[in-house]
């Protein structure tokens, strides 16, 4: 099959090399030349580990390449992805679609003969229709279908989840369309994946209550955490116990300084909002809403407590940056909130991530960069574990201690044990689970 992937952000990027490595024939188009270049030239944009290595792979196999011009490969594509960016509109939260539309145009413009055009960037219900009418006006005689394809990918482990996904989601309307879709990810029909078909409208839907849902299971369980500390309770026995009921499931009940990232905070936004333009609200989603932004922002709370109440004049050593470990992704990341609020009570925020810190650097100021989580923390007051890097998890506790002018830890993911640190003479506060001291 031959495929254009119009976008070469994350989710185009890991898609297409994934489809090439598949056996299909692949051009990721994107309008940034400086991208392309680099590209080509094997620099990959993005932090995701195996990326560079497959990108490499496909490329010196002659399945995979890069062009600033979608007229180059779409005339003779089966499929044109449209993977461009929907961020959030400013003011309303709405999903910002003129990329898509854009991108609709563009491959009106120059597609030939029958194309299925798959929306796989995340679009709320109804922006198939809007691409379908956008190449139709375009083109009134063009033989081609509209397909939703929403992408389920984590940063971190995207080649994993793309390779190996616990179902794909296809929203198409006709059987010529579900064939073509349905021969793109023959790999996959080999390995037993559930793949899915449905109409677009509900393929669409399925992207937003996938990730709003997961959304409200980590607050459902920060919520539960928070509680814990008042009553005594651990939360990470709490998960445990109802993870075990099949009917719940174990994962993404880590209770922590509230979720970040690129897609969680953005879709839900834009699903509350869709619900109400269609006069259905989704009120638990609107309080999730609510509620993880304000969690963000009491965490430094956390520390100013474990610090006796002040952080004027004293240093606070930040252990991680990104919304989560294996990426150096800073959108709406936690540390985002947590560390100017530090620095309003006082402290001086000294920092350390392992692949973060450029990214981190044009959006949190006055902050100490260093290298390495050893050197945040020398003469530091009190140490905070934001993001849970592999690297933090097996820290020499007796340095930490020597290092530090108080052992004060505040662990905001839980990768200690209280009674380890109550063993070793760290003052540790974490995240809904009894202090030992
Ligand atoms: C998410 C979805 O998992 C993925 O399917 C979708 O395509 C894009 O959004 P991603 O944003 O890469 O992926 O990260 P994920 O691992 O899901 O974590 C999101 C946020 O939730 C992070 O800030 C993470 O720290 C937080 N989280 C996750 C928790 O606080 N507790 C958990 O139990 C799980």
């Amino acid at each position: 099959m031959r495929v254009t992937m119009i976008g070469t952000g994350y989710v185009g990027l890991v898609s297409g090399a994934c489809f090439a490595d598949f056996g299909h024939e692949v051009v990721c188009v994107d309008k940034d030349r400086s991208k392309i270049e680099k590209l080509e030239k094997g620099e990959i944009p993005i932090y995701e580990p195996g990326l560079e290595a497959l990108v490499a792979e496909n490329v010196k196999a002659g399945r995979l390449s890069f062009s600033l011009d979608p007229a180059a490969s779409t005339p003779k594509a089966d499929a044109v992805f449209i993977a461009v960016g929907t961020p959030s509109r400013r003011g309303d939260g709405f999903a910002d679609l003129s990329y898509v539309h854009k991108a609709a145009e563009e491959i009106a413009e120059v597609m030939d003969g029958y194309t299925v055009v798959v929306t796989k960037s995340t679009v709320p219900v109804g922006t198939g229709t809007e691409v379908e009418e956008i190449i139709r006006r375009a083109r009134p005689d063009a033989d081609f279908s509209v397909v939703s394809n929403p992408e389920f990918l984590r940063e971190g482990a995207a080649i994993e989840d793309f390779k190996r996904p616990d179902r794909v989601i296809v929203g198409a309307e006709d059987e010529r369309a579900q064939k073509i879709m349905r021969e793109l990810y023959r790999p996959l029909y080999l390995n037993e994946t559930p793949i899915v078909f449905t109409n677009r409208a509900t393929s669409e839907l399925i992207k937003y209550a996938s990730n709003a849902f997961l959304a409200t299971k980590i607050t459902f369980i920060n919520e539960m955490a928070d509680l814990c500390e008042k009553v005594g309770a651990n939360v990470q026995e709490v998960a445990r116990g109802i993870g075990l009921d099949g009917r719940i499931g174990p994962k993404f009940l880590h209770a922590g300084p509230g979720y970040g990232g690129s897609c969680f905070p953005k879709d839900t936004l834009a699903l509350v909002r869709t619900a109400q333009v269609h006069h259905s609200p989704t009120k638990i989603v609107e309080a999730v809403v609510e509620i993880n932004d304000a969690r963000k922002k009491k965490m430094a709370a956390r520390v100013i407590e474990a610090c006796g109440g002040a952080l004027e004049g004293k240093t606070a050593a930040v252990l991680g940056l990104t919304f989560k470990p294996n990426t150096d992704d800073m959108r709406d990341a936690p540390s985002l909130d947590i560390v100017p609020a530090l620095q309003a009570a006082g402290a001086h925020v000294r920092a350390f991530d392992p692949v973060g810190m450029r990214e981190a650097e044009g959006l949190l100021k006055d902050v100490e960069y260093v290298d390495g989580p050893y050197k945040t923390l020398d003469g530091a007051d009190v140490v905070v574990i934001v993001t849970e890097w592999d690297e933090f998890r097996a820290l020499d506790l007796e340095r930490v201690k020597s290092l530090m002018k108080a052992p004060v830890m505040v662990d905001l993911r839980n990768i200690y044990r209280p009674d380890e640190m109550a063993e070793a003479g760290i003052d540790y506060y974490s995240i809904g689970r009894p202090r030992k001291s």
